[in-house]
């Protein structure tokens, strides 16, 4: 098992070009299997999860190569199930499911893998694939879900809770389906509109992504396309804060400014120097960051994404003052917060509440990487603390942050893979 190094206490400066989006690149490159021939994808991150999703789609049957491009051509596809060992490895094997219905009408499934961060069910999924036409039985886990007709029909879905995954499984099924079907309640976030934006480029015609109610006119084929990914927003924020962590300059280049806005709204209140043009965000921190006085609540996009929560509070345990987190999306997300205690942090859970007093230092500890994002949190407090880390357990970190390591040191910070 790999393990981090790092020696901290030191400021970082230089200048980063940000990765592509992973949540953008999976269910892009499940979308892929919808359109007959060959899709050409730009700036998606070499990273695990980007590999298993090649894995699944050369299983099914497509052939798809990663490189400097992601070249997926769906000709070859036959298969209809996958494997329970490559749905285990991530959570994004799931939005197959909604890929597979709407080009093979048939599919076998099991429940996903990816981050514990709670309960993660997907009962939304399979109710809105049942309202499309879908019948669906459960064999000791193997979920296998057939099109009655072999074709989705059109229907009206009002979500629930404005569900990331379920929203994109619904248009991956809805855009070969007859008919026009709407998503009421559907999820707003930036990756979502980046799928949408990969399918009208092959010929998908699809209306209202990044508001409440997408609406979508079935087509009965599809062709590919060259298209590139948008830059990885989460990541983005992972960089940015732990700059504003460590001390130090950053300059970000090929960022999504605007989709970001709900981060750094909030970023700005610790008093960093934030200048923010649409593909290149400057930050400088200089003294000791200022606690953020109002409280952060994770909500779905518009609001502050949960995804950034932990690297956030990796700056935030040594501000002045105290901050207060709210998580309102997942039950269990505050995993990490036990090795930044460790290093010297302190917070107090309180249910969905983190409060975070700030403290003047943290010192280096051993920490074990809980999950992708608590992983980088741990990094970044890592960074920021008077001698010597070390984090195990990497291989979280290494299914979301392409060149991890690479990236540190570019920011001149001490980092080493052992
Ligand atoms: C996506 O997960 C992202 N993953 C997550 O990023 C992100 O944290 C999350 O959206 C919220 O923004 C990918 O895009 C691969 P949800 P997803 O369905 O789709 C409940 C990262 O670090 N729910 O919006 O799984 C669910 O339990 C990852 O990159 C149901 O109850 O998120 C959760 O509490 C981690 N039933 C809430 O909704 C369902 O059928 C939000 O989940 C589906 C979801």
């Amino acid at each position: 098992m790999q393990k981090f190094i790092i020696e901290g206490g030191k400021r970082l400066s230089g200048e980063l070009k940000l990765q592509g989006s992973k949540n953008s690149s999976l269910p892009i490159m499940a979308a892929a299997m919808l359109a007959q021939g060959e899709s050409v994808l730009k700036n998606c991150p070499k990273l695990t999860d980007v590999y298993s999703a090649s894995r699944i789609l050369n299983v099914l049957g497509c052939k798809c190569s990663v490189s400097d491009t992601v070249v997926i051509n769906s000709e070859g596809i036959s298969g209809t199930e996958i494997p329970e060992s490559l749905m285990r490895e991530m959570r994004s094997s799931i939005m197959f499911m909604g890929a597979m219905l709407g080009r093979l009408g048939e599919c076998t499934v099991s429940i996903p893998g990816g981050c514990e961060l709670g309960p993660r069910p997907i009962d939304m999924h399979i109710n809105a694939l049942k309202k499309l036409g879908a019948e669906v039985s459960d064999e000791g886990g193997r979920i296998n879900c057939r099109l009655r007709g072999g074709r989705a029909k059109g229907t009206r879905i009002t979500l629930p809770f404005p569900s990331v995954g379920a929203t994109e499984n619904i248009i991956l099924c809805a855009v070969t389906a007859e008919g026009e079907t709407i998503i009421n309640n559907a999820a707003r976030e930036p990756e979502i509109c980046d799928l949408c934006g990969f399918l009208r480029s092959c010929g998908a015609e699809i209306h209202g992504d990044g508001c409440g109610s997408i609406i979508i006119q079935g087509r009965e084929k599809l062709h590919g396309c060259e298209y590139t990914v948008m830059p990885d927003r989460i990541a983005g924020a992972t960089y940015l804060s732990m700059t504003a962590a460590a001390g130090g300059e950053i300059i970000l280049k090929n960022t999504c400014t605007a989709e970001m806005e709900p981060f750094l709204s909030v970023l700005e209140q610790t008093g960093c120097g934030i200048y923010a043009a649409p593909d290149t965000i400057y930050l400088r921190s200089g003294r000791r960051l200022k606690a953020v006085r109002d409280r952060i609540r994770t909500m779905p996009h518009p609001g502050f994404p949960t995804d950034a929560q932990a690297v956030l509070m990796a700056a935030l345990v040594t501000a002045d003052g105290t901050s207060v987190f709210e998580e309102n999306i997942f039950d269990c997300r505050y995993r990490h917060t036990a090795a930044l205690v460790k290093m010297g942090a302190d917070i107090e859970i309180l249910g969905k509440v983190a409060v975070v007093r700030g403290v003047k230092t943290l010192h280096g500890a051993e920490a074990e990487a809980t999950d992708l994002r608590g992983g980088a949190a741990m990094a970044a407090a890592a960074l920021s603390a008077e001698g010597v880390s070390v984090i195990s357990n990497i291989s979280h970190i290494d299914r979301g942050y392409e060149k991890f390591e690479e990236a540190v040191r570019t920011l001149g910070g001490n980092i080493q893979r052992v």
